[in-house]
C-alpha cells in the first residue's frame, strides 16, 4: 500500500533522525473547529482560488501576531503566504535565481534546504559558522575570493535562530552587519526562520529581515513546528519588490494564492488565540525534551564528546570524540538501536564527520534517556 505520511517507523529504533514535530502535539480538535468556522458562509471565502498574496485576513492577523509576539510587525503589503519554507526557497529560486547561479549556506546548514536549492541549478558555496552561525570574516573571504573569479553570490541561505543542525542563534551585532554585507555585494539574504516559536527561556532577537527595511532580505516563516507540518503553509516578509514579484508570478496568477483553504483555517486558529496557546504547550513540552536529553548526554557522553547548548528548535548536535567518524559510526548504531543523522549531510562543501544531530521532538523522555545511554556506550 502506498504511505499516507512521510515518516517511516523503524520500530527497532530509537529513531532521532525526523526533525517533525510529535504527533501527539498536532491540534486536530481545533483544526477541526476552525475548519467548520471558515466553512461557515458555505465555502464562500474559503473554496475559490485564493488571492495571489495570500487571503488578506490570514496576513493581517499574522502581522498582529508578529507585533505581539516580537514587539514589531512588518507592514502588510510586505508579506505574502506561502506553501511553507520549502516551497518558498523553490520558488524564490525562479523568482531571483538562474541555474549556474551562487548560493552560499551555512556549514553546517539544513540538508534539504540545499537539495531544494541544488534542484534548480544552483553552486553551493558554504561559509564557516560558529555557535553564532554564519562567520562575518569568512563570509567576507569567500565573497572577496568570488570577486578575484569575476563573481557574486545571488543568494545567502542562513538560519539565524535556532538553527537546524547546530541549535546556534545568531546576535544582534551579527544580524546588522550581515544586512549592511547584504546591500554593499548585492545579494538576497534567505533568513529561514523555521523555529522562531520553540524557544525554551528567552524569545529571539528580532528577525534579520526587522532590522533593515532597505536591505535585501527574506524572512521565511513557516507553521509547520508552531501548529502542523502537513498543512504546508508559511510566509514570507520581503521588500515590496519581491511580493510583487511574487504575486505577480505565473504559478500564482494561475492558481491563485498557495494553499487557500488551509491559509482560511489557520487565519481562524490565529483569530481564536488557539495558535498562541499552542505556542506556549510547544514550548513547554519541547522544553522538557531538551532538558532530559541534554542532562542524560551529560551523563553518559564519554570525554572528549560534547552537545552545544539548546535555547530553542528541535535538535542536539553532538561532537563525538576525537577520531569517530560519525558516518561509519551509524550502522553500528542503527544495530544497537539508535538512529541519527551523520553531521557530514549538514556540510556543502564536505567535513563535519565528528558530528552527529539528534532530534528530540518525536521521542519519548524514556527513548531520550535510552538514546543518550547507547550513544555514550557508541563511542567508547
Ligand atoms: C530549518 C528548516 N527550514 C525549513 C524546514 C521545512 O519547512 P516547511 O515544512 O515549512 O517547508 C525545516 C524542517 O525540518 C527546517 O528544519
Amino acid at each position: 500500500m502506498l504511505p499516507d505520511v512521510q515518516f517511516i517507523n523503524r520500530p527497532q529504533l530509537i529513531d532521532m533522525t525526523w526533525g517533525h514535530p510529535d504527533p501527539a502535539l498536532l491540534p486536530a480538535e481545533a483544526m477541526q473547529q476552525a475548519a467548520t468556522t471558515a466553512l461557515a458562509d458555505g465555502g464562500a471565502t474559503a473554496l475559490p482560488y485564493g488571492a495571489e498574496q495570500g487571503p488578506g485576513r490570514l496576513i493581517e492577523l499574522l502581522c498582529a501576531k508578529m507585533a505581539r509576539a516580537e514587539g514589531s510587525a512588518p507592514d502588510p503589503l510586505r508579506v505574502a503566504i506561502t506553501g511553507g519554507i520549502s516551497q518558498a526557497i523553490d520558488h524564490l529560486c525562479t523568482l531571483l535565481t538562474r541555474p549556474g547561479d551562487i548560493a552560499l549556506v551555512e556549514a553546517p546548514t539544513y540538508h534539504l534546504a540545499m537539495r531544494i536549492m541544488v534542484d534548480r541549478g544552483l553552486r553551493l558555496i558554504p561559509v564557516a559558522a560558529d555557535d553564532e552561525g554564519v562567520r562575518l570574516d569568512a563570509l567576507e573571504e569567500t565573497l572577496a575570493m568570488l570577486a578575484a573569479r569575476g563573481e557574486r553570490p545571488t543568494l545567502l541561505y542562513t538560519i539565524p535562530t535556532f538553527s537546524n543542525p547546530a541549535g546556534a542563534t545568531m546576535g544582534l551585532k551579527r544580524r546588522i552587519a550581515l544586512t549592511e554585507l547584504a546591500l554593499a555585494h548585492h545579494f538576497t539574504i534567505l533568513e529561514d526562520d523555521a523555529y522562531r516559536d520553540i524557544w525554551f527561556e528567552n524569545p529571539p532577537p528580532p528577525t534579520i529581515a526587522a532590522l533593515n527595511q532597505e536591505a535585501p532580505v527574506v524572512r521565511l516563516g513557516s507553521f509547520a513546528k508552531c501548529l502542523a507540518p502537513g498543512l504546508r503553509l508559511g510566509w514570507i516578509v520581503a521588500p515590496p519588490a519581491i511580493i510583487e514579484a511574487w504575486r505577480l508570478s505565473g504559478l500564482l496568477d494561475s492558481g491563485g494564492g498557495v494553499n487557500h483553504f488551509t491559509a482560511c483555517v489557520v487565519a481562524e486558529l490565529l483569530a481564536t488565540g488557539e495558535l498562541d496557546r499552542l505556542g506556549e504547550r510547544l514550548r513547554s513540552a519541547y522544553r522538557i525534551r531538551r532538558d532530559t536529553l541534554v542532562s542524560a548526554l551529560q551523563e553518559h557522553l564519554p570525554p572528549g564528546a560534547s552537545v552545544a547548548s539548546i535555547a530553542g528548535g528541535f535538535f542536539a548536535w553532538v561532537k563525538a570524540p576525537e577520531g569517530i567518524d560519525t558516518v561509519a559510526l551509524l550502522p553500528r548504531a542503527e544495530a544497537a538501536g539508535l538512529g541519527y543523522i551523520p553531521g557530514a549531510r549538514f556540510f556543502a562543501g564536505g567535513g563535519g564527520n565528528q558530528y552527529l544531530r539528534l532530534s528530540f521532538s518525536r521521542v519519548t523522555l524514556e527513548q531520550l534517556r535510552a538514546g543518550a545511554q547507547l550513544l555514550g556506550k557508541l563511542f567508547v
